[in-house]
């Protein structure tokens, strides 16, 4: 695994990867890696020539009151664990090298960054869709790799290379799970013990949800949501901060449960802010 520091030497590199017609494929990250990465990595090794990892907690996407500074940053585990998976580039860029002194272009996904995680999170999907905008174009892969626990980041990514014309591919993996449901995310990091037990309701309440919407044909999404309500503060003392069944390509809100469609949260347990959803096929 090479490891780069540099955006020439990227550049350099990427030029003879394509000189040799390699396919490339991507995965942004922010690094403290998991098992929800590895599979990203898994599934870009199967199905590129190269996969090229990028560590670096991007500013632009954090609030001024959000965990920038304490964001677990793991160089050498992080490592490790992408060499374990046969990455074969690493690439960290520094804050210099991407936001330089005089830097003043944004890239803004209008209407589906304003909502959901976007309501209480000002600028957070500015800031991603610029990040990624920007590696993008520094590493030009024929296909990039996302998580589905961050739907909605994948649906904002997907608009923005399609609105800018970027010619790369999404992929959108399947959420990685602890064995009681939790979502892998690196912010299980700031759950209390009890929090953490709390926590797997989340899915729980999703997954149910899910089953009684399909068994006793629940029409509406407020039903829906009500029933994800009551078990999430029955079972936990997480606070809520939404939850919401949308258009899966669009993320318009739903009334009628019709056609597919997700049903996606937010619930904060002290520090840690989690997500997750799950994706329903009524017909
Ligand atoms: O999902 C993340 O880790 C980040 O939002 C991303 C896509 C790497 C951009 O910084």
């Amino acid at each position: 695994m090479q490891t780069i520091r540099s955006i020439f030497h990227l550049k350099k590199i990427i030029t003879q990867l394509k000189q040799k017609n390699k396919t490339i494929g991507f995965i942004p990250t922010m690094g403290d890696l998991h098992e929800g990465h590895c599979s990203l990595m898994r599934n870009s090794r199967r199905e590129n020539d190269i996969t090229i990892l990028s560590i670096f907690v991007n500013p632009t996407q954090f609030g001024p009151k959000e965990d920038f500074t304490k964001y677990p940053r793991e160089e050498k585990k992080d490592k490790l664990l992408a060499k374990k998976e046969k990455v074969d580039i690493i690439f960290f860029p520094t804050e210099e090298m991407l936001y330089p002194k005089d830097y003043l272009t944004y890239i803004e996904t209008l209407n589906i960054s304003t909502i959901l995680c976007g309501k209480n999170r000002n600028n957070h999907f500015k800031g991603v869709t610029t990040i990624v905008g920007k590696l993008l174009n520094l590493v030009e892969p024929n296909k990039i790799y996302l998580g589905q626990k961050d739907a909605q980041q994948a649906i904002i990514v997907k608009q923005m290379i399609k609105d800018l014309n970027f010619s790369v591919t999404t992929k959108v993996c399947p959420i990685i799970r602890e064995k009681d449901g939790l979502a892998l995310s690196s912010r299980n990091k700031y759950l209390s013990k009890k929090d953490r037990l709390e926590a797997s309701i989340l899915h729980k309440a999703l997954k149910d949800t899910k089953k009684e919407v399909l068994a006793k044909n629940i029409k509406t999404s407020k039903k829906a949501k009500a029933k994800i309500k009551s078990l999430i503060t029955k079972f936990s003392s997480g606070k809520i901060d939404y939850i919401e069944c949308v258009n899966t390509k669009n993320l318009e809100n739903i009334t009628n449960l019709n056609g597919k469609i997700l049903i996606a949260l937010a619930v904060k347990f002290g520090k840690a802010r989690l997500l997750d959803n799950i994706t329903i096929n009524k017909k």
